[in-house]
């Protein structure tokens, strides 16, 4: 099954704005057949949002985790914290990596710990456009794929997001063309690293400026196994125009 998620960054700034995105969310995206639905508001909004999704079949993801069960770790929340809370959690996001300086091994600690919780990563990678220019894309993703998963099984469930970083937040989402390019790549790193069956089995979502326009282009191709939407996620009637068309398109290959 495809799968859609809603990642609100550090948004919406207030409870009141949450709690009215929440709501829309909640009774637009409910029981919508074919495509898993995933929202990720910020760790403060997590608690009321178990709550606010309760008895519906949308899921919740967190943003980021810490690797260590608790401790002395200011600002960080821990994997044992977010267990039974969210099912999903974001790793390794470009904003993460290059706004925070999140290296490729400490994105593969947290990966560890999500999964050794029982938490299912949403697992970011992507080159910068100064990478792709200089030809590094095939370098970074298969550095990214290789050090974000060393040391953890083969696991179908964990979801990867190709997120070309110069795609995020700028309008300019990648042609299709070259987003099945780099799925197909991380496909073969992971069948490198795992086995064939894992690498098909694992969903491979796009991400960047995907809206309700693009969002059809991504979703056609067999290999794109859905999206990570940030701005339009903000946006019921955006967001729910790209899980419709999402769970629209996929039905009609089945
Ligand atoms: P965007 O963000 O949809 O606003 O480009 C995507 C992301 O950062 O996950």
């Amino acid at each position: 099954m495809p799968i859609v998620a809603a990642n609100w960054k550090m948004n919406p700034a207030t409870y009141d704005e949450y709690r009215t995105l929440m709501q829309a969310m909640r009774s637009r995206l409910n029981g919508i057949a074919g495509v898993e639905r995933v929202v990720c508001p910020p760790f403060v909004w997590l608690f009321p949002a178990a709550r606010d999704l309760d008895g519906t079949d949308i899921a919740l993801g967190a943003q980021n985790v810490h690797w260590e069960e608790k401790g002395a770790f200011t600002g960080e929340v821990s994997p044992l914290m977010l267990k039974g809370t969210c099912r999903y959690v974001i790793v390794g996001h470009s904003e993460r990596r290059h706004i925070f300086g999140e290296s490729d091994e400490m994105v593969n600690r947290r990966l560890k710990g999500a999964v050794s919780h029982g938490l299912i990563p949403i697992f970011c990678v992507g080159e910068t456009l100064a990478e792709r220019d200089a030809n590094d894309t095939e370098a970074v993703l298969t550095r990214q794929v290789r050090m974000g998963l060393e040391g953890i099984a083969p696991d179908p469930e964990i979801v990867i997001a190709y997120e070309p970083v110069w795609a995020i937040g700028t309008g300019r989402a990648a042609t299709a063309a070259t987003a099945v390019e780099a799925v197909q790549l991380i496909r073969r790193e992971l069948a490198a690293l795992w086995d064939a069956d894992t690498a098909q089995a694992v969903r491979v979502q796009y991400g960047g400026s995907v809206n309700p326009d693009n969002i059809a282009e991504f979703v056609q191709e067999p290999d794109i196994d859905g999206a990570l939407v940030g701005g339009a996620s903000l946006n019921v009637d955006s967001f729910v125009a790209i899980v419709e068309q999402t769970a629209r398109i996929r039905r009609g290959q089945a």
